[in-house]
């Protein structure tokens, strides 16, 4: 895919049995280097929240920094279609808050709305869907639910987990959703749910077989310099990479090594 990529184009990718490619970004220069890559969906993730701000969990992000983000990402004009996160709060209150609420993603640049849940956020979905703002889904491991959960720990391994989380991608598809996340759960759960639903299934640490990928952005360039989960696969070792350039920089200044006849203002 590579032209303007829409919601359209997205639901059909599972028809057309074309992988979907999905990577977070979370400002203008992540969002213009994943649209050169030729990603088909930018997510404004709410993971920003560990990876750009510092915390030890998503719970902490409001609406308006993500409306924030999402603006710097939309910036890049990218052609990849821009998901934003609907962050923890923003979409259990009350529905009409809900709506607001992602109204303010959409008018920040968003394509589509992200958020965590199946069928407990039905109604939800579908009111987001009636007022036209495309919503994708997210299953199985939801960081949102950590304190519920006790943690972000792989999900499905138990019958009843399982039912659950295919009770779950149901609904979100059958209240609208275009594209459902399913996160953190064995391969074979990953397949059960891209078989069970006519939508595409973006998969991140679910196996091999969903309808595409997902990875945050800071994880596949190496700019994580902590835990790593299993199914990350890093590209680059950008951590390493910019923490030498920021050093060398600095060796120069002190060693009067920068700036040198060639960088100056004559
Ligand atoms: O916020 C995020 O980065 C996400 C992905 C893990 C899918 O929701």
């Amino acid at each position: 895919m590579v032209k303007k990529v829409s919601v359209a184009t997205v639901r059909a990718a599972k028809e057309q049995d074309t992988p979907l490619v999905m990577v977070t970004a979370y400002d203008f220069a992540s969002a213009s280097i994943c649209d050169e890559a030729g990603v088909d969906i930018i997510l404004v993730g709410d993971s920003l929240a560990m990876t750009v701000l510092g915390h030890s969990d998503t719970l902490q992000v409001t609406v308006e920094q993500m409306a924030y983000h999402t603006l710097a990402v939309a910036a890049a004009k990218p052609e990849a279609l821009v998901v934003a996160d609907m962050p923890w709060m923003s979409y259990h209150l009350s529905v009409d808050e809900t709506v607001r609420n992602a109204a303010k993603l959409i008018r920040a640049g968003a394509g589509a709305v992200k958020l965590e849940g199946g069928a407990i956020r039905a109604e939800m979905i579908a009111t987001l869907s009636k007022a036209e703002i495309p919503v994708m889904g997210h299953v199985g491991l939801t960081p949102q639910s950590t304190n519920m959960t006790g943690g972000f720990k792989v999900q499905g391994r138990e019958l009843n987990q399982i039912e659950q989380i295919l009770l779950d991608a149901k609904a979100c598809e059958q209240a609208g959703c275009f594209a459902i996340v399913c996160e953190g759960v064995p391969e074979d759960v990953g397949t059960k749910v891209t078989e069970a639903v006519d939508v595409p299934v973006i998969g991140i640490g679910a196996g091999r077989n969903t309808d595409g990928q997902v990875l945050v952005y800071n994880d596949l360039v190496g700019l994580s310099n902590g835990f790593r989960a299993k199914f990350v696969r890093t590209y680059a070792d950008s951590y390493a990479d910019q923490t030498k350039a920021v050093a060398n920089f600095a060796e120069d200044v002190r060693s009067r090594n920068y700036p040198l006849e060639a960088e100056i203002y004559s």
